[in-house]
């Protein structure tokens, strides 16, 4: 084969099993960027950029079955963010193996043009219906564009008879190099709810975010670009969002991370969770009706200037 010359590689979308047998999908970008989604969980468990270095946290011991998630990547929270009632924590969708949707419907807005594209579908099993008795079709599309950029778009189709209600997650875990040398853009001097404190209501005080104990906060309403900065990497990686008014910031620390059999007791350190997330204003779909939920994830060099990220500006932008 050889090594192929730069013009001539192309995007390309593959199937693979993983170390465990699951199945995988590899999306790769000519300048050697990729993106890796597992059928399990319809979750991406790693995105690279064109140096092959991950951006994406994924814990040294993460589990690959249910009943959670596996620990990094882009688990989805779904039908339920958090926890509540008898659903399980994070709804079931992250623990369930999605389809291949051969055959999407258009989805405008959405180039498939010169780019590696995968569409999975999650549909209820009997005994989902049992725990979350509503019909539903969801359709996750992930896009891997020119220079890297992570696309993931969601969309919940209502295909029962009555009207059902739902929150949302894009539960991305970011990979730090050190958490007491990250910041994140975008979310300060916003009301949010803080999960350490009962879900009560606080408005974020002062400056960019920074960490040096446990966060776990559902910032609400928030700009549509939130900016997470790695100073000792160099790198920010910039999260734009659309229908997904909420973002929840969550690092577990030491002692919450030495409690969690699937993590590291150090890996708190090289981690963080900014979720693009509709968790306040729970979604309602009629009978046929449609919600779209999209998350873009780019990275740009840390001369990223502070400050760009002025909420008024941003929404104007
Ligand atoms: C975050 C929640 O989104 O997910 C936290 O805000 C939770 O409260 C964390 O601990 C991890 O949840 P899980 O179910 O994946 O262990």
């Amino acid at each position: 084969m050889g090594h192929l010359a730069m013009s001539e590689q192309k995007f390309s979308v593959e199937m693979a099993k993983d170390a465990h047998g699951l199945d995988k999908v590899v999306l790769n970008e000519p300048r050697g960027a990729s993106a890796q989604v597992h059928l399990f969980g319809g979750q991406v468990t790693s995105w690279k950029n064109e140096r092959k270095e991950e951006l994406l946290f994924m814990s040294s011991k993460a589990i690959f079955k249910p009943p959670k998630a596996i620990r990094g990547g882009i688990p989805i929270c779904f039908p339920q963010f958090g926890s509540c009632g008898s659903l399980e924590q994070h709804g079931f969708a992250r623990n369930r193996v999605w389809s291949i949707d051969n055959n999407p419907p258009p989805l405008p807005g959405s180039s498939v043009e010169n780019r590696a594209v995968l569409d999975l579908i999650l549909k209820p099993t009997e005994e989902d219906l049992k725990i979350w008795p509503h019909s539903f079709e969801f359709r996750l599309r992930v896009t891997l564009a020119p220079g890297g950029d992570l696309t993931l778009i969601s969309r919940i189709r209502n295909t029962d008879t009555k009207p059902f209600t739902f929150t949302f997650a894009y539960h991305t875990y970011f990979s730090v190099s050190d958490i007491s040398e990250v910041r994140v853009e975008g979310v300060e001097t916003l009301d949010y709810l803080d999960n350490l404190h009962d879900k009560q209501r606080f408005t974020e005080q002062g400056d960019a975010i920074t960490f040096e104990s446990e966060v776990d906060k559902i910032y609400l309403s928030t700009p549509t670009k939130i900016a997470i900065l790695d100073h000792e990497k160099k790198r920010t990686y910039v999260l734009r969002k659309d229908g997904l008014p909420d973002a929840v910031v969550w690092n577990p620390w030491e002692r919450k991370a030495k409690s969690m059999t699937d993590f590291g007791d150090d890996e708190y350190k090289h981690m963080l969770c900014v979720e693009a997330a509709a968790v306040e204003k729970p979604i309602t779909l009629k009978p046929g009706e449609e919600w779209k939920g999209r998350q873009e994830l780019s990275t740009v060099p840390s001369s990223y200037c502070s400050g760009q990220l002025d909420p008024s500006r941003v929404l104007q932008g």
